[in-house]
């Protein structure tokens, strides 16, 4: 949460920190803020709220300057005012500084900076930093053997005293060719240009500037100049790195038409199908299967699975795990947070019921502080699409840790840690500290809230289980396949739905603008689902909603209903199909609206409203009810007027506990 950037170079920074900032709002809009260096003065202009009210306010604050830092914010530590908005200062020295992340001993920090003189002027944690800072640029001023690069040495030396995780950038009046940048356990990176550097929180912020990057790792201080970039560690020493150059296209963050970002990327759902399909499975097998399916008889095709590797050697799936994570395995446990979690609770339906591997799913937030007893041969899986979420990060370190230093059972077994993370974000932490990943080819998600790295996931998820169903041979080959091919008819089902469903959706929205509480109904695969649905309709829209496994409502919800309380009920033929209906018969008897996610069928009178998906096996069926749901959220909160990219007190990466 909060986005920073920074620029040293040529050009009018304050443009640039803009630019930068608005690609960076998806992190926080409680407040923004930028601060310029230009002849030995340090401007800093800030704003409560979202970008544009800073952005009216630098009209009458141009500048000229050509090295400057910028903020936007998600309050932690002080409410969304203008006082509490990045950047900080000290104003005696002109240090100026912007920072993601929590100091957690900011309260005796503020204790022992307030003795010595220095006078705060926000409620915030990072207010800490710039006055730290120029407390270490007074001793060091003091000191007879004068270091190299002043402000990097105390800077340097301020970091050694702060706890937590952080990402700071920081110029200061006295150097004004020096941005320093420091990273411990919040995103950070640089851009490369010609005579011309910036800092992000996210690549996606410089990626108009430049595709040739550096991702500071942590424990890592860099200072930016106009001749270059030097990287050190905390202790001090240089380090030699090799930037990479970016593999999207700065395209993907433009809204390209559509209304919003969260429309555009639930549109781009089948083009993400498609990538997913392409990176995960093996198009050679499935040629080969669907073959060596058609030429067989009846006989053949009941013979044991093994038989049909040797008809057909290649694997389903090209996720290309060593045998190291997969052999004797026991169980898989899965951490993640918000909508990560949901595609870990379709992802756990697929381990158990295609894999035949007991799973279980858990809050991140929950599970660093009340783990499961370790049990050997275990996977543990942390799913998070912007690879930053700390929780995730925190619960998988944890898991690390503790298995590292288990000195085995009386029992025996194998409890070292195999980890194993799923994200979006290539170049984010999740990516860099985990030594198996499964990259979810979605490309950058601006809006809030998540719908096609959702689908992603999922995607992830289904080879996953496939591939271990493969290895573990716990799938007919004939299922395998079907499963397969189903996955492949997905991409032109899904483009058949958003074509036939949106207009009517959009249509059907007009009817819940004014409505306060809605059910979701699913079971089986389709049960998570039901908690996507009913979270993507709270976030957006605000409007209040509960996701329950169908056979529960009589349990208790089902005294909420009435009238006035719609229900949303995923029913798709299959294993449960009867029963959701039956549980939709039970809120309909209550004078529920009934909308249905299903297949045009005979039972499509039993809805007061139906939300079609194209007939699909049940176990893909996920992949397509999910559709409606997005687009029924989306256009409720269009039509309340919200913005849909940006809701309300949320961020995109939730880079604090
Ligand atoms: C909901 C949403 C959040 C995130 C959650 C985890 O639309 O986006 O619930 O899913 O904050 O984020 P990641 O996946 O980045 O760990």
């Amino acid at each position: 949460m909060c986005g920073i950037v920074g620029y040293i170079g040529t050009q009018t920074a304050t443009d640039i920190l803009l630019d930068g900032l608005r690609k960076l709002e998806y992190r926080g809009y409680d407040s923004a803020g930028i601060a310029t260096l230009w002849e030995g003065e340090i401007q800093c202009i800030r704003a409560k709220g979202k970008l544009y009210n800073l952005q009216t306010r630098l009209q009458d604050h141009s500048s000229p300057a050509q090295i400057g830092i910028g903020h936007t914010r998600w309050a932690t530590h002080g409410k969304p005012e203008e006082r509490n908005a990045h950047p900080h200062l000290n104003r005696e020295q002109g240090v100026a500084v912007v920072q993601n992340g929590i100091i957690e001993n900011h309260r005796d920090l503020r204790d022992r900076l307030s003795a010595l003189g220095y006078t705060f002027e926000s409620d915030t944690d990072t207010e800490t930093i710039p006055h730290l800072i120029a407390h270490h640029l007074t001793a060091i001023a003091a000191e007879t053997a004068q270091p190299f690069s002043p402000l990097l040495e105390a800077i340097s030396r301020a970091i050694q005293e702060l706890e937590g995780a952080f990402a700071i950038a920081v110029i200061c009046a006295a150097y004004p060719d020096e941005l320093i940048i420091a990273r411990q356990q919040a995103p950070l990176c640089i851009g490369f240009g010609q005579g011309e550097f910036f800092c992000a929180s996210d690549t996606t912020a410089i990626a108009n500037h430049t595709q040739t990057v550096l991702s500071l790792e942590n424990g890592e201080i860099a200072k930016l100049t106009p001749l270059g970039v030097e990287v050190y560690n905390f202790q001090g020493e240089r380090l030699r790195k090799q930037p990479r150059t970016l593999d999207w296209n700065p395209s993907q963050v433009e809204k390209q038409g559509f209304r919003h970002f969260m429309l555009k990327e639930i549109h781009e759902q089948p083009e993400v199908m498609r990538a997913c399909l392409g990176a995960y499975f093996n198009g050679q097998w499935l040629e080969k299967a669907t073959q060596n399916q058609e030429t067989q008889n009846q006989e053949t095709q009941n013979q044991e699975i093994q038989n049909q590797e040797t008809q057909n050697p290649l694997s389903p799936v090209q996720l290309r795990f060593s045998d190291d994570l997969y052999s004797d395995l026991q169980q898989v446990q899965i951490v993640a947070c918000g909508t990560s979690w949901h595609a870990s609770l379709v992802g756990k339906y697929l381990l158990e019921q295609v894999a035949g591997i007991p799973t279980t799913v858990h809050y991140a937030s929950e599970f660093r502080y009340a783990p499961t007893p370790l049990m050997p041969h275990t996977l543990t899986i942390g799913v998070t699409q912007s690879g930053e979420t700390a929780d995730t990060l925190a619960a998988l370190e944890m898991e690390q840790e503790r298995r590292n230093h288990h000195q085995g059972s009386p029992q025996g077994g194998d409890y070292r840690p195999r980890l194993l993370g799923i994200t979006n974000r290539p170049e984010s932490t999740l990516a860099h500290v985990l030594p198996n990943v499964i990259l979810t080819p979605a490309g950058v998600e601006v809006g809030v809230a998540a719908t096609k790295t959702f689908m992603a996931q999922l995607m992830a998820f289904y080879a996953l289980a496939l591939d271990l169903a493969h290895h573990r041979h716990h799938l007919p080959s004939d299922r395998l396949l079907a499963l397969v091919s189903a996955l492949h008819q997905l991409p032109k089902q899904m483009e058949a739905l958003l074509r036939d469903q949106e207009e009517p959706i959009a249509t059907l929205a007009h009817e819940f603008v004014d409505t306060h509480d809605f059910i979701f109904l699913g079971r089986g695969i389709n049960f998570p689902i039901a908690l996507e649905g009913a979270l993507k309709l709270k976030e957006i829209s605000y409007i209040h909603a509960e996701g329950y496994p169908a056979g529960e409502m009589k349990h208790g919800p089902i005294a909420l209903l009435d009238a006035k309380v719609p229900v949303v009920a995923i029913a798709v033929p299959g294993a449960v199909y009867e029963k959701v209906l039956s549980n939709a018969q039970e809120a309909k008897a209550r004078d529920a609206r009934i909308i249905g996610v299903s297949t045009i069928g005979r039972e499509a009178d039993m809805f007061d409203d139906l939300l079609a998906v194209p007939p699909v096996d049940e176990l893909v069926s996920p992949l397509l009810t999910v559709i409606p749901l997005q687009l029924l959220s989306y256009y409720i909160a269009a039509l309340r007027g919200l913005d849909v990219d940006q809701p309300r007190n949320l961020a995109k990466s939730v880079t604090v506990e």
